[in-house]
């Protein structure tokens, strides 16, 4: 669908203004696929046409579809399975340990998308069932999208999108056949929450006022399109609501590098990330001046 320079214009000022996504040129060929349905749900036939009916007072509804329909919602279960494994072999023994006495793990899928990520943390404990009995695994799920967190929170998953990571065998473990579709057992539904959330805005306070801090927060495959600066909001975002000893775990290939320097990279653990020590002070090279 052919789509004005104005209209990219606009579009990508509203995606960024409410997501902090950058829409940079050479992905805005992206414009006429992810908006040819909103084109037809509205009975129209071009973008400009769908643009000009936005007004940022009037036409609320449509900006935030528009928003909606321009996010890379791309996920699936067990997504880099070796960061799982990972996490199964090293972190959650550690804070077994550490957090023996509260018996209480939270746990912050930032960008959740539709679920499978915060599923795919329940499975894991589910999996375990003896060695977390009797202990509070609370998951946060949260995304900008309203939309998408509609469908964490239904559960409802085609055997298609199951399938992107689970065995079969693991669809009828994990799973129910419904007439709305396979169904996520209650066993796992019981441990997330689905929260709609912009990342770069403050997460609501617990009811006692303090702010919710977590033991592992993963933000997996979201700061790609941020620029610097927003990536470094968003990084400071995360470093306030971990644990002074929690875990950071990004997408595989992404880091926080350069980008921050609240959180560095977990010694031989790619993806893992931790809050950065701070500095040493340096030794004075000269005794300071005894004061009289
Ligand atoms: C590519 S998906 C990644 C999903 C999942 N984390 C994974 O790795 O499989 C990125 C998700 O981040 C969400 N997102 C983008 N900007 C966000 C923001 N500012 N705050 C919260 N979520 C955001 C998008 O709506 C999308 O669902």
């Amino acid at each position: 669908m052919q789509v004005s320079l104005a209209s990219e214009r606009l579009l990508a000022e509203l995606l960024r203004a409410r997501t902090g996504q950058e829409l940079p040129d050479n992905r805005r060929w992206r414009i006429g696929t992810a908006l040819s349905g909103l084109c037809r749900e509205y009975g129209i036939d071009s973008i400009d046409q769908l643009v000009a009916m936005f007004s940022p007072t009037r036409q609320s509804v449509l900006a935030r579809q528009m928003v909606e329909a321009l996010l890379n919602n791309e996920t699936y279960f067990f997504r880099d399975r070796a960061l799982f494994d990972h996490l199964v072999g090293h972190v959650l023994p550690t804070l077994a340990e550490t957090r023996a006495e509260s018996r209480t793990l939270t746990i912050w899928s930032v960008g959740c998308s539709t679920g499978q990520e915060a599923l795919t943390l329940a499975m894991l404990f589910a999996s375990q069932e003896a060695r977390w009995a009797g202990w509070t695994i609370s998951i946060l799920g949260t995304d900008v999208s309203g939309s998408v967190i509609e469908i964490a929170r239904k559960g409802c998953y085609t055997p298609f999108q199951i399938q992107r990571g689970l065995a079969m065998g693991e669809m009828m473990r994990w799973f129910e056949e419904t007439p709305q579709g396979w169904r996520v057992r209650e066993r796992l539904r019981r441990m997330i929450r689905f929260e709609e959330h912009n990342l770069l805005d403050p997460l609501p306070a617990l009811p006692g006022g303090q702010m919710p801090t977590f033991d592992i927060v993963l933000c997996r495959n979201v700061l790609l399109y941020f620029d610097a600066a927003t990536r470094e909001r968003a990084f400071a975002r995360v470093a306030s609501a971990l644990a002074p000893d929690g875990w950071l775990m990004l997408g595989a290939g992404e880091t926080t590098l350069g980008l921050t320097d609240r959180l560095s990279p977990e010694r031989g653990a790619p993806g893992f990330f931790r809050h950065a020590k701070p500095a040493k002070p340096r030794r004075a090279a000269v005794a300071p001046a005894a004061i009289a």
